[in-house]
């Protein structure tokens, strides 16, 4: 990861990073105007930006080598009009400029920031900072020889300390995320997500990993009944964050599926190439953990995953097959590709023992929800309007994209099943529901949420602040989401 410092002035660079507000209207010209370049620069600049009709779209970039006295090379980076200033677009804008920069092989990076407009001094140098290390971002474990490195630190002139060391947290959780989904499935079991959990141990975070026989004694049969299909054994992972005493509770499942082949209901070829990235929930609920100690929030955080591998084994469940959950409710499984709600089914059930406030789940759970909302953006489901409203908040705050969606008890019919209390499947309309309104029965009475992220855990083609793969989608807003309670 980069290290990011803050610098109260310009010094000689390499690479000067500057931003470009897009205006207001169709006919007006873009401010090509920065306080850190000289009149003289910001005229030629200026002009070369003219001819190129660089208008300051979000991410859009221009390279400039026109001998500016402090850098070698300046990058310019469009961050939209200043009415849709937001995180997200800020996260995207620094994360194009620094992908240019790595692009053209830059030695040192030197950002300025963009007008901080709405977002507040901190927030924009916070967005500011994330974008740059996320954009910076290479998974390069498994290549030989290992790339040359581009530059390793960046400066942003101006930005205040904290923005700096929080931008640095949020970003440093995020790819912590990404390197876990991308770490391929056969070095990425439930083992070694039970392995990655006990390295967060530590003063205030409480680890512990179950084995088959305490998930056995614990009748978790749904679990069982998903991961037995595979030679690697199934764990379930517990975490703590101790908060403040007598302060609010908040508990979060994250999806385990470490390889979703579908099971015997087994996946076409095409689907199946991108389902390392099913733990993806996992993911983001360890990477929250390795950030809290930092963080410190006052409220108790709980983790909860349930981690498997859906293989298509000799003992592998079948279709038809009905297993009773550590509820004691039936599960008929109709479709062994419907893998991840039958598992969080008893990570609910064993997250409600600790008796929670709220519960929260995330999971690659359906593509219908990415035939729905497409790759950048979470469907939230929540049967309690404030739960859904505090994350939406957070959400925004943090630069996601969730979209909260309905439950239509109508279609709980969907899953009636001849022979158990409920079918893991229901057909194809309405698959993104008909995975929460499954997952609610589990929920009962509890404030509960539901994220879907299928769509944005993973980037096919890359985005401005992600090269392909992992995205690490949901752990700033879980991080923003916690630090916000109790406050
Ligand atoms: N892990 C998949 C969902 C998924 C799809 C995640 C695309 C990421 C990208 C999930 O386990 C699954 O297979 N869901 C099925 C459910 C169906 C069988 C009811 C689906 O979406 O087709
Ligand atoms: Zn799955
Ligand atoms: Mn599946």
């Amino acid at each position: 990861m980069i290290k990011v410092s803050s610098v109260k002035r310009l010094d000689r660079t390499d690479v000067l990073a500057v931003f470009v507000e897009e205006p207001a209207t169709k006919d007006a010209k873009p401010l090509f105007k920065w306080d850190v370049l000289s009149g003289d620069a910001c005229r030629r600049l200026g002009a070369a930006l003219e001819k190129e009709g660089f208008r300051g779209r979000v991410g859009q970039t221009f390279v400039w080598n026109g001998g500016e006295s402090h850098a070698e090379r300046v990058v310019v980076t469009g961050v939209g009009k200043a009415a849709s200033r937001d995180v997200d677009l800020t996260i995207r804008a620094a994360g194009a400029a620094a992908k240019k920069a790595k692009e053209i092989g830059a030695t040192k990076l030197t950002a300025t920031l963009p007008p901080a407009g709405k977002l507040g001094d901190e927030r924009n140098a916070q967005a500011v900072t994330e974008g740059l290390i996320l954009g910076a971002y290479e998974f390069n474990a498994y290549r030989q020889p290992k790339p040359q490195k581009s530059y390793e630190v960046a400066e942003i002139v101006g930005a205040p300390e904290r923005a700096v060391k929080l931008g640095e947290i949020f970003a440093r959780a995020t790819l912590y995320a990404r390197d876990l989904i991308n770490t391929p499935a056969g070095d990425c079991a439930p083992r070694h997500l039970a392995e990655a959990a006990k390295k967060l141990a530590g003063a205030n975070v409480k680890v512990t990993v179950w084995g088959q026989k305490e998930i056995e004694k614990k009748g978790m049969g749904g679990l069982i009944g998903i991961g037995k299909g595979s030679d690697e054994p199934y764990h379930f992972i517990m975490l703590k964050w101790e908060g403040k005493k007598g302060s609010k509770k908040v508990a979060v499942c994250g999806k385990g599926i470490t390889f979703d082949s579908g099971g015997l209901c087994i996946k076409p070829a095409d689907g199946m190439g991108t389902m390392k990235c099913d733990m993806s929930g996992a993911a983001a609920v360890l990477a929250m953990f390795s950030a809290l100690p930092e963080l410190k929030p006052d409220c108790t955080v709980y983790g909860y995953i349930p981690a498997a591998e859906n293989m298509t084994g000799g003992s592998a469940v079948k279709t038809g097959d009905v297993l009773r959950t550590a509820s004691g409710r039936t599960i008929e499984v109709n479709n062994t590709d419907a893998e991840g709600r039958v598992v969080l089914a008893d990570a609910m059930t064993v997250a409600r023992e600790d008796k929670p406030d709220e519960l929260i789940d995330l999971a690659t759970l359906t593509g219908a929800c990415v035939v729905a909302l497409g790759d950048q953006v979470a469907g939230m489901f929540a049967n309690d309007d404030n739960l859904a409203a505090g994350l939406d908040a957070a959400a925004k705050r943090a630069g996601e994209r969730l979209w909260r969606m309905p439950i239509v008890a109508e279609y709980r019919d969907l899953l009636k099943s001849d022979i158990a209390d409920i079918k893991n499947s229901g057909g194809r309309w309405g698959g993104a529901i008909q995975g929460a309104l499954f997952l609610q029965e589990w929920a009962g009475d509890q404030p509960w949420a539901h994220l879907d992220i299928a769509g944005p855990a993973w980037t096919d083609k890359g985005l401005s602040f992600c090269p392909p793969g992992g995205t690490g989608f949901g752990v700033r807003t879980l991080l923003e989401y916690v630090t916000a309670q109790g406050k």
